[in-house]
């Protein structure tokens, strides 16, 4: 025989961490696609386990993992299943991070301090991952830390969506928290017809974690509806600050608009207290009972995940994703 056959057959695998398996469920399910059995557990002084049930051979895989609390054992699980991946001789390995820990930490505001974002990218690469996956990271210059591709998704899109569809967009201004947000601002109001846009002046203490100072409105949004955009609400302290400031200035209601709803400490407590018409969120982490309110609206992020990954898989355009054009 003078010839073999290659078979150019690609197989996808999906393979979630412990971090949010409800959200790779219904990632799975919109492709269509059982996740792979696997077993992970952990040992008595804490270190993680994981083995998969199935050969992972040859597969083009893609690891979901959210790096929920506590941030630091997802972030963990989800390196060791890409080292047991690599071990294992899977073709490629994506890492799906739909929050992407650490990404606050980009750069030193001050000497002696890391840049873990940098340090994340640094440990996928040497666990043997071949390509990020993430969503709305904190900046986009975090892609650039990674050497290799990086798939930035926007959730931006179908945020902006639901809000147009409620609110009367003649008396609409977007307001990003802070001067580092307004470009972001800027493409909200692109997208719902060119609103005006306005921003508060924030300052923060490095020194201090989770709190920020919240200066005055920059902007017109007296009589308006405004919509507080930001990539995260942590323990939402900068969020009902800028809420309390827009009222103050004369807004007519506030809606809050954030993918990442990681709601630390007092954060569900100081929003069900504050006067936010509407907060609306992705569940690119969970939120459990207790931490769901009245006026909180969750958008899954599960759709457009797959769409992003089946894209990736097939070698198809992820463009309309990356920058929220279609
Ligand atoms: C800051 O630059 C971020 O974009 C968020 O505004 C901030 O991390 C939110 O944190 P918190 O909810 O604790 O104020």
């Amino acid at each position: 025989m003078s010839e073999i056959r290659l078979s150019s057959e690609k197989r996808l695998r999906l393979f979630s961490g412990r971090g949010f398996p409800e959200l790779s469920d219904a990632v799975a399910a919109e492709l269509g696609i059982p996740l792979t059995p696997t077993s992970a557990y952990d040992f008595a002084n804490g270190e993680v386990f994981v083995r998969f049930e199935e050969s992972v051979r040859g597969c083009d895989a893609f690891v979901i993992q959210s790096h929920t609390t506590p941030v630091n054992k997802q972030i963990m699980e989800q390196l060791i299943m890409v080292d047991a991946l690599k071990r294992a001789s899977a073709k490629r390995i994506t890492v799906v991070a739909p929050f992407y820990g650490y990404a606050r930490q980009d750069k030193k505001h001050r000497g002696r301090e890391p840049i873990t974002a940098r340090l994340m990218a640094d440990l996928y690469k040497t666990a043997g991952a071949d390509r990020l996956m993430v969503v709305d990271l904190h900046t986009s210059q975090i892609q650039g830390f990674f050497d290799g591709p990086v798939d930035h998704l926007f959730a931006l899109p179908m945020l902006a969506n639901y809000v147009g569809s409620k609110v009367d967009r003649t008396r609409l201004t977007i307001v990003s928290p802070d001067s580092g947000r307004v470009r972001v601002a800027e493409r909200w109001s692109e997208l719902l017809g060119g609103c005006p846009i306005a921003f508060i002046h924030k300052t923060r203490d490095p020194r201090v974690p989770n709190e920020s100072v919240t200066g005055k409105v920059v902007g017109e949004v007296d009589g308006q509806t405004c919509v507080v955009i930001d990539d995260m609400i942590d323990t939402a302290g900068t969020i009902t600050k800028a809420v309390d400031a827009l009222f103050a200035a004369g807004a007519k209601e506030v809606i809050v608009a954030a993918t990442h709803a990681v709601f630390s400490g007092p954060a569900v407590e100081r929003l069900k207290a504050s006067k936010v018409t509407e907060v609306v969120v992705t569940d690119s982490l969970p939120i459990d009972e207790d931490s769901r309110f009245d006026g909180l609206t969750v958008l899954s992020i599960a759709p457009l995940l797959a769409r992003a990954i089946r894209e990736v898989f097939e070698d198809g355009s992820v463009t309309s994703l990356f920058d929220g054009h279609s």
